[in-house]
C-alpha cells in the first residue's frame, strides 16, 4: 500500500514537473544571437576591429583562428549544432558565402550593454546589435519580395516571429567599470545597465520577437585577467581563488537580470522567456574542476608567465612580443581539454562543452525544460 501510494505521488510530481516546463518546444527555423565574446562568431574580426587573432585560437576544432575568442566552439556553436542546426554566421562576416538561412550573430567582443564609449573595445553595444537587427531584417524582407532567388540564403518572413531570439551580454559592462568604479559603484549601476538591456528587448518584442532565451552573466572574478589585476591582495580571493567583489556584483547583476525575466513575462503578451543560469555552471564548474575531468580551474593554457595564472596582460594569446627585454610568445599548453580557461578571459572549448551540456539539461533554465528534450544532446566532442 505504502508502496503504491509513493509511485502515485512520484507519477502526480512527474506531471506537475513536465506542466511547469511547457515554454521551450526547440523547434525554432531560426536564431538571432546578441552578446560579447561569449557568443561572437566572428563578428569583431570581421569589422577588422582590435587585433587580429592569432592562432592558436581555433587549434582545437577549426585548425585555424575561426573568429571566435577559444581554441575551438563555443556554447552557442554546441547549442546550435545539437538541435541540428548549422553555426550562426556573424552579421558583418560577409566574404566568402555567408548563410543567414537559419539566423544570424549580432555578439561581437568586447560589446557592453551601455553604449559604447571611445575607450570601448567594440563599438557594438546592445542598441547597436538591435539596430544591425533591423537594417538585417529590413533587407531580408526587401530580398524575398523579389522572389525566390535568395531563399536558400535569408530567413523566411516568418521566421523572424517564429525564431529564438539569444542573449548572453553584460559582462563587459561589469568587468569594464571595475577598473574605475568601487565595488559599490559597480552595483548602483546595475539597474542603469539593465534599463537599457530591457529598451533593447522591448523592441525586439514590439517588431514580433516572442520567444527569447537569456544567459545571465559568468563569475567574472574567476577569470585570470581579473585575478591578475584585482587581486594583489590575496585576501580579496574567496575560498576558490576568485575575486570576490567581481562574483559579488555579478550575482548581483543575475538577481536582477532573474526578476526583468519574470516581470516581462507579465508585460510581453504570447511570448516565452527562458533565463538561463550559466553562472552556477561556470562557477561548479571551477568548483568542482577535477570531478568534471580537468586539472586546472583558473590557469590560462594560452597565455604568458606560468602557473598560477599563466596570463600578463600585455601580451595576447599567440602574440610573440619583447617583454622587459626578452622577446617572449604566449602559447597553448600541450592539452587544452584539460583547462577550463583558454587565454584568461574567455573558456576553452573543452569548458563550453561542458556548460553547454549542462544547459541542455534544462535543469538550470527558468523555466525548466527537461520534458521539452526531443532529443539526448548529441554533443559531437
Ligand atoms: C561542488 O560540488 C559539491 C558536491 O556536489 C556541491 O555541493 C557544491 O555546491 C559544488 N560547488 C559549487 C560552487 O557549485
Amino acid at each position: 500500500m505504502a508502496a503504491s501510494l509513493t509511485s502515485v505521488f512520484a507519477a502526480i510530481c512527474a506531471f506537475c514537473l513536465l506542466s511547469l516546463a511547457s515554454a521551450v518546444d526547440f523547434n525554432y527555423p531560426a536564431v538571432f544571437n546578441f552578446g560579447d565574446s561569449n557568443s561572437d562568431t566572428g563578428d569583431l574580426v570581421a569589422a577588422g576591429i582590435g587585433e587580429p587573432l592569432l592562432p592558436p585560437n581555433g587549434q582545437t576544432y577549426f585548425s585555424r583562428p575561426a573568429g571566435r575568442f577559444c581554441d575551438g566552439r563555443l556554447i552557442i556553436d554546441f547549442l546550435m549544432d545539437a538541435v541540428d542546426m548549422p553555426p550562426l554566421n556573424a552579421y558583418l562576416d560577409s566574404i566568402g558565402a555567408p548563410i543567414f538561412h537559419k539566423g544570424c550573430n549580432f555578439a561581437a567582443a568586447g560589446s557592453t550593454i551601455l553604449p559604447a564609449t571611445a575607450n570601448s573595445i567594440s563599438p557594438f553595444s546592445f542598441g547597436v546589435q538591435v539596430a544591425q537587427f533591423f537594417k538585417f531584417k529590413d533587407r531580408v524582407l526587401q530580398l524575398l519580395a523579389k522572389g525566390k532567388k535568395f531563399k536558400k540564403y535569408i530567413p523566411q518572413a516568418d521566421y523572424f516571429s517564429r525564431g529564438l531570439y539569444m542573449f548572453d551580454i553584460g559582462q563587459n559592462d561589469l568587468a569594464g567599470a571595475f577598473y574605475y568604479k568601487t565595488e559599490d559603484q559597480v552595483i548602483a549601476s546595475i539597474p542603469t545597465i539593465l534599463l537599457e538591456f530591457e529598451n533593447g528587448l522591448k523592441k525586439l518584442y514590439e517588431q514580433g520577437a516572442r520567444s527569447f532565451w537569456i544567459h545571465n552573466t559568468g563569475p567574472l572574478g574567476c577569470l585570470a585577467q581579473n585575478i591578475a589585476f584585482f587581486a594583489k591582495d590575496p585576501s580579496k580571493l574567496d575560498e576558490i581563488g576568485c575575486v570576490s567583489s567581481h562574483n559579488q556584483a555579478a550575482k548581483l547583476f543575475n538577481l536582477q537580470l532573474h526578476a526583468l525575466c519574470t516581470k516581462l513575462r507579465g508585460v510581453f503578451a504570447d511570448a516565452t522567456i527562458t533565463y538561463i543560469d550559466v553562472f552556477s555552471i561556470k562557477f561548479n564548474l571551477i568548483a568542482n574542476y577535477s570531478r568534471y575531468g580537468f586539472e586546472n580551474k583558473i590557469t590560462a593554457c594560452c597565455g604568458y608567465g606560468g602557473p598560477p595564472l599563466n596570463y600578463d596582460s600585455r601580451i595576447s594569446c599567440g602574440q610573440t612580443k619583447v617583454l622587459d627585454g626578452v622577446l617572449v610568445t604566449a602559447k597553448a599548453c600541450d592539452d587544452a581539454t584539460e583547462y577550463v580557461n583558454w587565454d584568461g578571459i574567455h573558456y576553452t572549448e573543452a569548458a563550453n562543452h561542458h556548460v553547454s551540456s549542462q544547459i541542455l539539461t534544462g535543469k538550470f533554465a527558468d523555466p525548466p525544460f527537461t520534458d521539452k528534450m526531443p532529443f539526448a544532446p548529441t554533443l559531437k566532442f
